[in-house]
């Protein structure tokens, strides 16, 4: 099978970072969301993170997958695995090598057209009997599911949900939980609230690379928005917020200063120490979980966590609903 050609980013991307810029940069208190840091740049920074010594999460539910989708296999039997916020090959390989049987179709979805090449590449020369099917597209946006044959396999894995927000991951869950047959599965990879000293590490190693990473989105604003930051007079923050369980990324102004926006004509204030927040990154509970996946109308069929407890694969399914009698 020969390699699909993934397009590059929709002509709506422009338009939706200024405004994200627009509102987040003017907002009180200042952030942005974290789907902007995944550029090519912060895309292969990424990959670099999930090497670090301080970040264990990816490598644990790597290892939890190569475990476990055996099992997964056996009771999604998928043929058409979407693979939400998909970045790098190496898990979607774990789960279809293991879905060999049934599997027909991959369906990888994300934001960075770069990642999206590289893992559509792979895929393809890996699994030549799967069609690859790439899209570029936010995954919170509402997706299509009806041109892939079922039963289908929702992933969205990484700890990635716990990027969104609360309401964003409500409004996320009850807009796909319907989409859903009751022979679809979705499978979750969730990081798990831990003692703040093994978290907190994981988002300030000691190589910089995630300082690098967070302050990519300045340099992606300068290039796409005629910005002018100073990239370097913005300290990368990590802080653990007990309240919310989630560890909050934030660039901090090192001084006050001024940034012009060309695109869209802004002039963004910062006072000295002001923070702009560019990612939170959740970490739950189970119950919390199942609680969420309760409220969008899905229930757990199966959990898998690993054995320091750092990260949980959920696979479950759209819940029963009992109709009034005819
Ligand atoms: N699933 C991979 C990658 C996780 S990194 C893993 O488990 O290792 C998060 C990925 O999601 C990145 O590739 C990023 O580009 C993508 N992403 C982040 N927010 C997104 C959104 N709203 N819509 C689509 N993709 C998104
Ligand atoms: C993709 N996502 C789940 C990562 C996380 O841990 O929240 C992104 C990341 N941010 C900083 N380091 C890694």
């Amino acid at each position: 099978m020969t390699t699909p050609a993934v397009t590059s980013h929709p002509p709506a991307h422009l338009a939706a970072l200024r405004a994200d810029a627009t509102r987040g940069l003017t907002a009180v208190p200042k952030a942005l969301p974290p789907k902007w840091l995944y550029d090519a740049a912060g895309s292969a920074l990424f990959e670099q993170i999930v090497r670090l010594p301080e970040y264990p999460y990816c490598r644990t539910e790597q290892a939890l997958l190569t475990k476990f989708s055996p099992d997964i296999a056996a009771t999604t039997r998928a043929r058409s695995v979407v693979e939400l916020g998909s970045g790098g090959p190496e898990k979607a390989l774990a789960l279809l090598d293991a879905l060999a049987e049934t599997v027909t179709t991959y369906a990888p979805v994300d934001v960075s057209s770069s990642a999206l090449n590289l893992a559509t590449t792979a895929l393809s020369a890996a699994c030549p009997q799967v069609a690859v099917q790439p899209r570029v597209a936010d995954f919170t946006d509402p997706l299509d599911l009806d041109d892939l044959d079922g039963p289908r396999l929702v992933m969205l894995l990484g700890g990635t949900i716990g990027n969104l927000l609360p309401d964003e991951r409500a409004q996320f869950l009850a807009s796909l939980a319907p989409r859903l047959t009751h022979q679809d599965r979705l499978l979750l990879g969730v990081h798990l609230v831990t003692d703040p000293r093994v978290i907190l590490p994981a988002y300030n190693d000691s190589a910089g690379v995630t300082a690098a990473f967070n302050r990519g989105v300045l340099h992606r604003i300068n290039r796409e928005l005629g910005a002018d930051f100073d990239v370097d007079a913005f300290e990368h923050v990590a802080v653990w917020d007990a309240e919310n369980e989630w560890l909050a990324m934030r660039l901090r102004a090192r001084t006050a200063q001024t940034v012009r926006l060309d695109d869209p004509g802004i002039d963004v204030r910062f006072a000295a120490g002001e923070d702009l927040r560019t990612e939170v990154s959740a970490k739950f509970r189970p119950e919390r979980l199942a609680r969420e996946l309760d409220a969008a109308g899905l229930e757990l069929d199966m959990i898998w966590t690993d054995p320091d407890a750092l990260v949980s694969l959920a696979l479950a399914a759209p819940a029963l609903r009992i109709l009034p009698a005819a």
